[in-house]
């Protein structure tokens, strides 16, 4: 038996990382059919007119999963996200971004332990924004409904009492935007009282930022509507070693899109300079979701084992590692792990 699932490269570091992560991923002896299509982003609109070509939806319609590497977005002009339109034709209204320390890696909190759902198809990121050329305004809504709203809090508060954990934080900005931000508190509140066995509180956004610099340790889940969710994702892996390590899921009720929480990090891209380990990490939450918990669990456990050792280190965590020589160091681990 194999697992068909598409794989999208993507751009800047994303071939790199991605061919890391396939190499460990095949080293755990699952068999995987890859539908691969490199086209996506800027080399899509050159070649098919459009960033996110109807091909590649429909191989992700096919497989239901997919695999993907970062892809650049033009800041201030171009074309829309290429992510944010997957997430929103494909309805992943999930986007799970769990940060967690891994030992070895030197940080200023140890034991930071938390999974922030954020809200992943509306709010600010809607695209609809407009131009009024004669007064010189411009305007961006912040679109949030109420059947959305239900959706990803209604995804955290059972991914809480299914995987166990003890307290949800809806984070929300409602003593200003008390239409958008106040419904999505509202229905967080009334959702709570379903699960008496968690203990609940919600925080004002900017207060929750101070909050997980100073004590992320009190923090389990966090659920929060799309800019909100996307800011603190970054925050919250920048306290457990940084983008290079903290991965993401898009999860819908009939797709799932498995990506790190990182860019393309033009900066190092081409260089064998990324750290996998986002991807990776990704990857080892696809693996969950298939149902391969062995393999999960080998290269999770193949993970720790790297970063206590601390010899096979990316730049970015201090080592001067390349990537494929990570990759190689991981995937024997993973491959004796599953022998
Ligand atoms: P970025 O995440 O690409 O990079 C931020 C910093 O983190 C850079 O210094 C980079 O070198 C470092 N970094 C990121 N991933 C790393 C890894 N795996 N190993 C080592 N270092 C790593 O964020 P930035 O620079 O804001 O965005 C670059 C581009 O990526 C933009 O076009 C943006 O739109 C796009 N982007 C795409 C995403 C996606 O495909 N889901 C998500 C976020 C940004
Ligand atoms: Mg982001």
């Amino acid at each position: 038996m194999s697992y068909r699932i598409t794989l999208l490269p993507g751009d800047g570091i994303g071939p790199e990382v991605t061919a890391a992560t396939v190499q460990i991923l095949e080293a755990t002896g699952i068999e995987f059919d890859w539908v691969r299509h490199e086209e996506l982003g800027a080399n899509a609109v050159e070649k098919f007119g459009s960033p996110l070509p109807e091909h590649v939806l429909d191989s992700i319609k096919g497989t239901k999963i997919a695999l993907k590497g970062p892809v650049t977005t033009p800041v201030g002009k171009g074309f829309k996200s290429v992510n944010v339109q997957l997430r929103q034709k494909l309805d992943l209204y999930a986007n799970v971004r769990p940060c967690k320390s891994l030992p070895g890696i030197k940080t200023p909190f140890e034991n930071v332990n938390l999974i922030i759902f954020r809200e992943n198809t509306e709010g600010l990121y809607s695209g609809l924004e407009s131009y009024d050329e004669r007064h010189d305004i411009a305007d961006s809504v912040a679109r949030i409904s109420k059947a959305g709203s239900q959706k990803i809090i209604n995804f955290c508060f059972e991914y809480a009492r299914t995987h166990g954990l003890d307290k949800v934080t809806v984070v929300h900005k409602a003593n200003i935007l008390k239409l958008t931000s106040g419904m999505f508190l509202k229905l967080a509140q009334e959702r709570a009282m379903q699960y008496p066995e968690l203990t609940f509180n919600d925080r004002i956004i900017d207060n929750m930022c101070m909050q997980l610099v100073v004590r992320p340790q009190e923090y389990t889940c966090i659920v929060t509507t799309n800019l909100f969710g996307d800011i603190l994702s970054d925050l919250a892996a920048g306290l457990v070693g940084g983008l290079g390590v903290v991965a993401g899921a898009n999860i819908g009720d009939e797709y799932a899109v498995f990506e790190a929480v990182h860019g393309s990090a033009p900066d190092i891209a081409g260089q064998n300079k990324a750290n996998p380990t986002a991807l990776l990490r990704s990857a080892e939450m696809m693996l969950r979701h298939l149902g391969e918990t062995k393999a999960a669990d080998a290269v999770h456990d193949s993970l720790v084992d790297i970063y206590t050792e601390a010899k096979f280190l990316t730049g970015d965590q201090g080592g001067t590692t390349g990537t494929d020589v990570f990759a190689d160091q991981l995937a024997a681990r993973v491959a004796e792990r599953m022998a």
